[in-house]
């Protein structure tokens, strides 16, 4: 099976999580885009969605899927989206399609994050991907000095060789080189760094279920049981 393959599988296998009637939050990335696509087949089921990103709220609406403000909605009982790397734990890095300020704050409504993913994204401690960590612009250059002090390199996100600019305005920078045994306690201390925004450290609030594509199926992980909004 290609990786695509892998993805698409797992986003099929996720719309046994979709909530009759409600509105879901939906993620960003290509896995992510799998899902909305599957969404669209069951669509007269949901309200609509929350989207954690321009484009997802394009491809949700080019599908007739109606996008809500999160600022209209109280709660949603499942967030769905895809992830960089997955520990056993449900820990998570995410951001690299840089949407992971809107990732958090839309998964921190949903009382259940499915992240779905292809088997390659599960590792045993988080870091070999880079980290990407989103930071007011007028910042960059002292959050970068201070994350360089954790240990890691600090590397300014560029799109066309100028800064790549978040739908928020602000800016990425992935850190290279992390070795990150304990995520719930680096996300604390990155989330202490004035000037960023946010860590792409999904682990204080990690994933309730996984479902990974692996060669022989889907395989379900499941890390909590969930809580209410
Ligand atoms: C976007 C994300 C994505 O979920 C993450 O980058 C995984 O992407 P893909 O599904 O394309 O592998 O966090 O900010």
């Amino acid at each position: 099976m290609t990786q695509d393959e892998l993805k698409q599988a797992v986003a099929r296998a996720a719309i046994d999580y979709v909530v009759d009637g409600e509105i879901i939050g939906v993620g960003t990335g290509s896995t992510a885009n799998f899902f909305i696509d599957e969404l669209g087949r069951i669509k007269h089921r949901i309200k609509g969605a929350v989207a954690s990103s321009e484009a997802t709220a394009a491809r949700l609406k080019s599908h007739g899927i109606a996008v809500f403000d999160l600022n209209d909605v109280d709660s949603m009982p499942v967030y769905i989206d895809g992830a960089d790397e997955i520990t056993p734990h449900g820990a998570m890095i995410k951001g690299g399609g840089a949407a992971l300020t809107r990732e958090k704050i839309v998964a921190s409504v949903a009382g259940k994050f499915i992240c779905i993913a292809d088997g390659s994204k599960l590792v045993d401690v988080l870091g070999s991907f880079p980290l990407p960590v989103e930071v007011i612009p007028m910042a960059q250059a002292v959050v970068a000095r201070k994350l360089a002090a954790l240990g890691g390199e600090p590397r300014l996100r560029l799109k066309d060789g100028r800064p790549l600019m978040t739908d928020n305005g602000c800016v990425i920078i992935d850190v290279v080189g992390l070795n990150i045994p304990n995520p719930a306690e680096m996300e604390a201390a990155i989330n202490g760094i004035v000037g960023v925004v946010t860590v792409g450290l999904f682990a204080q609030r990690g994933a309730d279920v996984g479902l990974l594509g692996m060669a022989d199926g889907v395989r379900t992980m499941t890390f909590r049981q969930g809580s209410a909004a």
